[in-house]
C-alpha cells in the first residue's frame, strides 16, 4: 500500500528494510506530549490567524487531545508504517475527527515539528535534572556538615600530600555539580527558541504569527532564521557536553568511593543496600553502583562523540541523518539520571571510618609542609631553606621508620639547631587542617560555614 501521507507521488509501498532503517516511532514516541503541545499551539495559532477556521480548529484541538488521553492510558496502537511520532498521532486524529485533522499540518513540516518537540523535551529534561542536581549537593553538603573536622588525607599523584577534612573533600565535588548546573542553565537559555513555522526550510506564505507559538510553548522569541531552525542541533550538543563533563564529575567520585571502600584504604564503609556479594569469595562486599557510575560515562560521553559526528558532514538544511540525534541523548539523559540518583543514594548511605582516615593522613610526612612553613615563620627562613631542612628532617625520620612527631627536639636540632620544642604543635595532623584558614582552605572553620552557606542555599 502507498503511504497514506504522500502517497500522491508513490505507487509501492517501501521495502521492508527501507521501513526498518527509516522508522523512528520506536524511540520517538517518547515525546509524544510535547508533539500534541506543539500542535495545539499550532493550531491555535492557525485559527487565530484566520488560516484555518475555529469549527476546524477545536475539533483538532479536542481530537489531539483525545490523542493525548489514548496514549497515556496505553490505548494508542503505535504504527511503524507511519513512521514517527508525528505521522502517528496525525493519522489517529483523522481517524478521530475525519478531513479536518488534515488542516493541522498547514505552514508546517515535520522539520520545524521535530525540531520544536525535540527543544521542549531536551528543555524539560534538564529541568529535571537540574532538581536531581541540587538533590546530589545536599546530600553532600549534609556529609560536608556532619565531617566539617574528619582528617583524612588529601592526595596529589594519589600520594599522602597534606591533611584535608572529609567535609572539605565532599564539598569539592559540591562546587563542580554547582558548575554543572549553571552549564544545564546557560545551554537551557540558548535553546529556548522556537523554530515552529519555519516549515520545510524556507518558512511559509500563509500569514502565520510565529511570536504566538514561541510564548504559547513556553520559548523567549521564534529563530530567526528558518534555516537554521530545522537544521540547528547544536542545542543537543552543548546539553550532551553538559551530561558529559557532568558524568565525568561522577565518574571521579565514584572512582573515590571504589578506592576508599577497599580494605586498604578503609576510608568509609557502604551499607548492604549499596553493595553486593560474590558468588564464590563469601568476604566480599562489592561497591558495584560505584563501579556503575564509573563505567556508565563511558556512554554519555559516547553520545556526545556520536552526534557530533552526525552532524559534522550535513549541509544545510534538514537531513534524515538528523533523525540519528534522540537515541544518544535519550540515553545519556536517562543514563545521567541514574547515576546522579544512585549517588545520592550512595553519599547519604555511606559512613566514614575516621579512625582509619585518620591514621592515613598522619602517614606519608603528610605535616612536612607545615614544618616547613613553620620554620619560615618563627625562624624567618627563606622558603626554599626550610623546604630543603624539612626534606633532610623527613629523610631523618624515614631512616627510623618514624612519624615526624616521633622524633626528638635533639634529632631535629641536629638539622636545623634554631628549632623549639613549639614545633611539636603544628606536627599533628588536626592542628595541620586547623591552621588553613585561608580564603577556600581546609580548616573546619571554613568547611562548616561553607557547608552551610551550601545548605542554605540549596534549601
Ligand atoms: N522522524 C524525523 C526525525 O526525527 C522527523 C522529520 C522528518 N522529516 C523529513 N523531511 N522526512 O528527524
Amino acid at each position: 500500500m502507498s503511504n497514506k501521507m504522500w502517497g500522491g507521488r508513490f505507487s509501492e509501498g517501501p521495502d521492508a528494510v527501507l521501513e526498518a532503517i527509516n522508522a523512528s516511532i520506536d524511540f520517538d514516541k517518547r515525546f509524544y506530549a510535547q508533539d500534541i503541545r506543539g500542535s495545539q499551539a499550532h493550531v491555535a495559532m492557525l485559527a487565530q490567524s484566520g488560516i484555518i477556521s475555529k469549527v476546524d480548529a477545536k475539533a483538532i484541538s479536542k481530537g489531539l487531545g483525545d490523542v493525548l488521553k489514548e496514549i497515556e492510558s496505553g490505548k494508542f496502537t503505535f504504527s511503524r508504517a507511519l513512521e514517527d511520532i508525528h505521522l502517528n498521532v496525525e493519522s489517529r486524529l483523522a481517524e478521530l475527527i475525519g478531513p479536518a485533522a488534515g488542516r493541522l499540518h498547514t505552514a508546517r513540516s515535520r522539520n520545524d515539528q521535530v525540531a520544536t518537540d525535540f527543544r521542549l523535551y531536551v528543555r524539560d529534561t534538564v529541568d529535571e535534572l537540574d532538581t536531581v542536581l541540587a538533590g546530589l549537593q545536599r546530600a553532600l553538603a549534609l556529609k560536608a556538615d556532619e565531617n566539617a573536622a574528619t582528617v583524612m588525607p588529601g592526595f596529589t599523584h594519589l600520594q599522602s600530600a597534606q591533611p584535608v577534612t572529609f567535609g572539605h573533600h565532599l564539598l569539592a565535588y559540591v562546587e563542580m555539580l554547582g558548575r554543572d548546573r549553571g552549564r544545564f542553565r546557560d545551554a537551557r537559555a540558548r535553546l529556548n527558541e522556537s523554530p515552529l513555522g519555519a516549515a520545510a526550510l524556507a518558512g511559509t506564505g500563509f500569514p502565520i504569527d510565529r511570536h504566538m507559538t514561541a510564548k504559547a510553548l513556553g520559548f523567549d522569541r521564534p529563530m530567526a532564521n528558518s534555516l537554521d531552525a530545522v537544521s540547528a542541533r547544536d542545542f543537543v550538543l552543548e546539553v550532551l557536553a553538559a551530561c558529559a563533563i557532568s558524568a565525568t564529575h561522577l565518574s571521579r567520585l565514584a572512582e573515590e568511593i571504589v578506592l576508599w571502600t577497599t580494605p586498604q584504604f578503609n576510608f568509609v564503609k557502604l551499607s548492604d543496600r549499596f553493595t553486593t556479594g560474590s558468588s564464590i569469595m563469601p568476604q566480599k562486599k562489592n561497591p558495584d553502583a560505584a563501579e556503575l557510575v564509573r563505567g556508565k560515562t563511558g556512554r554519555v560521553v559516547g553520545a556526545l562523540i556520536g552526534l557530533l559526528t552526525v552532524i559534522k558532514g550535513l549541509p544545510l538544511a534538514y537531513s534524515k541523518d538528523m533523525q540519528e540525534d534522540k537515541e544518544g541523548t535519550f540515553d545519556a539523559l536517562d543514563t545521567l539520571g541514574l547515576c546522579l540518583t544512585a549517588m545520592t543514594g550512595m553519599i547519604s548511605d555511606l559512613v566514614p571510618n575516621a579512625e582509619s582516615m585518620k591514621a592515613a593522613a598522619g602517614a606519608g610526612y603528610a605535616t612536612a609542609t607545615d614544618l616547613a612553613d613553620w620554620l619560615v615563620r618563627e625562624l624567618k627562613m627563606p622558603f626554599r631553606e626550610a623546604h630543603h631542612v624539612t626534606g633532610r628532617i623527613v629523610a631523618l625520620a624515614a631512616k627510623k621508620d618514624a612519624p615526624l612527631e616521633a622524633l626528638s627536639l635533639a634529632e631535629l636540632q641536629s638539622v636545623a639547631p634554631k628549632i623549639t620544642k613549639e614545633v611539636f604543635a603544628v606536627l599533628g595532623v588536626e592542628k595541620s587542617v586547623k591552621s588553613r584558614t585561608s580564603y577556600g582552605g581546609t580548616s573546619p572553620a571554613n568547611v562548616k560555614r561553607q557547608a552551610r552557606a551550601w545548605l542554605k542555599k540549596l534549601g
